[in-house]
This record gives C-alpha cells, sequence and structure tokens, in this order.
C-alpha cells in the first residue's frame, strides 16, 4: 500500500505521523506476511524520512514521487536516480497523471525513467490512465495501451539484461483522483485484461489501483481479489486510516 503525500507535509508532521504508525508493535508480522506500507514524501524529506524510519526499525519502503530521466549533469531543480539510491529510497512513483498533466511529462519520460529506475534496482510504480472525456469516448484501452507499450519494452530490456527488480503498474483514472469517486471492480477487470492481452500476463502481476482509496472502498476491493495494491492520496494523510487499513486487511486476509 503506498502513501503518495504529494505536496504535504513538513518534519513535524512527519516525526508525528510515524510516532501513530509506530504504536502498532505488528508491523514486522504483517510484513512478513505480504503486506508492506510505502510511504512516499516530497523529495526535500526523503533523507528525513528514510532516516527515521530505519532509527524506529520500522519496516516500511519509502518511495519518491519522481526522478529526473537524465542521469546527471545540467538539469536544474531534478533529482537523480542515484541520489536516490544514495539515501536508501527504495522506489519511485513515475507518470503520476498531476506530472503528466501540469508538468508535461511524456510516456517518453516515463518510459526513460522507468529504464534508469531498474538500472538502479529502484521499484518503478508507474501510472497509467485514462480522462474522462477518453472514457466518454471509448477510448480509454487505448490510451492505456499508448501510456504502457514503451514502459513495457523498457522493462523487458532490462529483464533481457538480466533485472530482477519488480515492477508496478498503478492504474489511476483521472477522474478518480482526488473526486471521491472510485473506479469500479469492472473498470479495474478490464485494465488487468486489457495489459494481458497486450503485453502478456506478468504485466498485470503487479497492479496497483488508485483514484479516492478510502480505508472502506480499499477492504471491497481487496475482497474480491481484484488488485495487488492502492495507490492512496488524500485519506492516507491520516495515519489513523493507514492503522485501519492495514487492521482491516490483516484480520480478514491474514
Ligand atoms: P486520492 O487518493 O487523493 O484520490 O489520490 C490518488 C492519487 O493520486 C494517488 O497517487
Amino acid at each position: 500500500m503506498v502513501a503518495n503525500w504529494k505536496m504535504n507535509m513538513d518534519r513535524s508532521a512527519i516525526t508525528a505521523y510515524l510516532d501513530v504508525l509506530s504504536r502498532e508493535g505488528r508491523w514486522p508480522r504483517w510484513c512478513s506476511n505480504g503486506y508492506r506500507l510505502l510511504l512516499s514524501p516530497p523529495s526535500v524529506y526523503l533523507d528525513f524520512l528514510a532516516a527515521a524510519v530505519r532509527e524506529r526499525e520500522l519496516p516500511f519502503w519509502v518511495v519518491a514521487q519522481n526522478v529526473c530521466a537524465h542521469e546527471k549533469g545540467a538539469y536544474t531543480g531534478e533529482v537523480s536516480v542515484d541520489m536516490l539510491r544514495d539515501l536508501g529510497v527504495n522506489g519511485v512513483i513515475l507518470g503520476h497523471s498531476e506530472r503528466r498533466r501540469l508538468f508535461g511529462e511524456t510516456d517518453a519520460h516515463v518510459a526513460a525513467k522507468t529504464a534508469l529506475a531498474l538500472s538502479r534496482e529502484i521499484v518503478p510504480i508507474v501510472c497509467f490512465g485514462e480522462t474522462e472525456t477518453e472514457r466518454l469516448s471509448k477510448e480509454h484501452s487505448r490510451v492505456w495501451e499508448r501510456q504502457i507499450a514503451p514502459v513495457w519494452k523498457e522493462v523487458q530490456k532490462a529483464r533481457a539484461a538480466g533485472s530482477e527488480t519488480p515492477v508496478y503498474l498503478a492504474y489511476e483514472p483521472v477522474w478518480a483522483i482526488g473526486t471521491g469517486r472510485t473506479a469500479a471492480l469492472e473498470d479495474i477487470r478490464e485494465v488487468a485484461g486489457t495489459l494481458r492481452e497486450a503485453f502478456g500476463h506478468d504485466c498485470s502481476a503487479g497492479l496497483l489501483y488508485g483514484g479516492s482509496v478510502t480505508d472502506e472502498s480499499l477492504s471491497v476491493l481487496v475482497e474480491k481479489g481484484t488488485v495487488y495494491g492502492f495507490l492512496v492520496g488524500g485519506a492516507f494523510l491520516d495515519p489513523e486510516a493507514v492503522l485501519r487499513a492495514f487492521h482491516h486487511l490483516t484480520t480478514h486476509h491474514p
């Protein structure tokens, strides 16, 4: 489960968040049972969060919200994969619709970033998903294929070169992000089916869903066995909601 904090939180809020999560002593057991919490802070707090998580011996992954598509050099304001590695960051969210829409990120950028992340054993969490207009005009499955095809090519290249780093694909329909509307089970099944047909079985093995997920809606989707994990924005700014979600999952799916 990924908590994408987006451009929220500061050092004191992060400390308070970890204080709440530290009240729970079962994290190591939950993690060894296959549940994992990934926290994704703004890049300036990656180091602070990674150090705090290590110090408290919490088995969480620290994940960046973006990375530069170039290795190093004159890219003012950017952060490289080697810098993420240097901080002990485990993964990176790529191609979030907010980055595509507000910062002009293209499918080619996302593919280049995926390749770089895999080359440094940083787990890419690649977001894709259609806008409302694309869904209404029934173009959504073509949009998914277009967004994922260049990424998948890079994944295949990395696999051929011996990379075993997992790749997660996160279906985040733009119309569901921050709107209170979650995708229906059938929509998510359609994603899994489309990706399987277009790219082969492996592609959907690590399918995550994001878009107005709450600790309640998450339980329903898990019960139906639709997805492997979740990318949660607003709801997981509250650490109590994270605890509720883990309590529910570990009780009903031990
Ligand atoms: P919300 O959960 O706030 O809809 O955001 C989803 C998201 O963009 C996660 O990356």
